[in-house]
């Protein structure tokens, strides 16, 4: 440890993990408020179980469903919300689903409670805003836990994100259970976006010694999933890690944002309609490369907590489940230059400049 280290750690969200933690907890919604705005995308919150839950939980009481989040979701759909919110006078927000809901639901309670237009969330200062309680039915974004909200902005081509201590959900109810009907790629699809998380926070400048703790026993419990991930056979156990271990990258990341795989991954996911999570391990290779010049030490530990023998067989397992495209010079350079603008590029160990991006993007987009 540096004895000169900062070390500042704060989460204020009330976590319940367990099968059946929604039913079981009827008193978490009570407390609440009168008049929940319910936010999930078309159909997960519904396929998933959790909706059902809910509504169970609040016994056919007064409550408006906004089911139309998109993935990546868009700066005018968090506003189309807001407005509903504000007709029927909400006063706290239930987010059910993947991140899309979650980090929408985010948005929607800043601007359901101000004169905020979408836009205005990536620049002022947030005052206010309802609170939330976060139900995920995926593993891997960690939303429910962190300050963060990422919104797709069409002008600027690319995904921005705000942060506040306001928008932290109040609860956070996991229950591995809602995450069964998921199929398999989208599975594997969070579960990257969760892996990438625990890598990118464990190796950020950012990082402190709480901050690796969530990391390595997201790591520790994400291995325990590597051998369902390889045979597609998704049992309740591996669920169970996964949810785990996302939750854990969530806590990571709360404290140090993450690192330039986020910030290369959403080029991928913009322009090549990349899943999130794939869009990210997509670049392990030079990522871990990099890693390996500049952190050797935590990329070997990470390597060996995974249960692999080397960098490479452990970018083999991440590779080989997912489609990759291939990149032209101008998308590389084009790509660079958007990742460049993500805060998340100076988090990255060994000072990355354009034309290590550019590496990075030529690297990926040729295997
Ligand atoms: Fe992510």
């Amino acid at each position: 440890m540096c004895l000169q280290m900062e070390i500042k750690s704060y989460n204020p969200v009330r976590i319940i993990f367990g099968i059946d933690c929604v039913r079981n907890n009827m008193d978490v919604f009570k407390g609440m408020g009168r008049f929940p705005l319910i936010v999930t995308g078309r159909s997960g919150a519904k396929k998933s179980g959790a909706f059902d839950d809910v509504k169970d939980v609040l016994k056919k009481g007064p409550h408006v469903l906004y089911d139309r989040i998109e993935e990546n979701p868009k700066i005018s759909t968090v506003e189309d919300a807001a407005m509903m919110s504000k007709k029927f006078n909400c006063d706290y927000i239930i987010a059910i689903g993947g991140g899309s809901a979650l980090d929408a639901a985010k948005a929607i309670a800043v601007l359901a409670v101000s004169s905020m237009n979408g836009m205005d969330l990536l620049s002022s200062k947030i005052e206010k805003a309802l609170p939330i309680i976060a139900i995920p039915t995926t593993s891997g974004t960690g939303s429910e836990v962190t300050p963060y909200s990422i919104l797709t902005v069409d002008q600027w081509q690319t995904k921005k994100s705000f942060a506040s201590d306001l928008v932290f959900p109040k609860y956070a109810l996991l229950d591995p259970k809602y995450t069964y009907s998921l199929p398999d790629d989208y599975t594997i699809s969070t579960a990257f976006d969760a892996a990438s998380h625990l890598f990118e926070s464990y190796f950020s400048l950012r990082s402190t010694n709480i901050s690796m703790m969530y990391s390595l026993e997201g790591i520790k419990a994400f291995e325990k999933a590597v051998k369902a991930i390889d045979k597609l056979n998704f049992d309740e156990e591996s669920r169970y890690y996964l949810m785990y271990s996302s939750m854990m990258g969530g806590l990571a990341i709360t404290h140090t944002g993450t690192t330039a795989m986020h910030a290369l991954g959403y080029s991928m996911t913009y322009f090549h309609n990349m899943p999130h999570g794939f869009a990210n391990l997509y670049f392990c290779r030079p990522y871990f490369k990099h890693m390996l010049k500049h952190e050797i030490q935590k990329t070997l530990h990470i390597v060996a907590q995974m249960g692999f023998t080397d960098v490479g067989s452990m970018c083999n397992f991440f590779l080989r489940n997912m489609e990759r495209p291939r990149l032209d010079k101008s998308m590389c350079e084009k790509y660079a230059s958007l990742a460049m603008l993500q805060s998340s590029i100076k988090a990255t160990p060994g000072e990355l400049t354009e034309a290590d991006i550019v590496s990075m993007y030529k690297e990926a987009g040729s295997l």
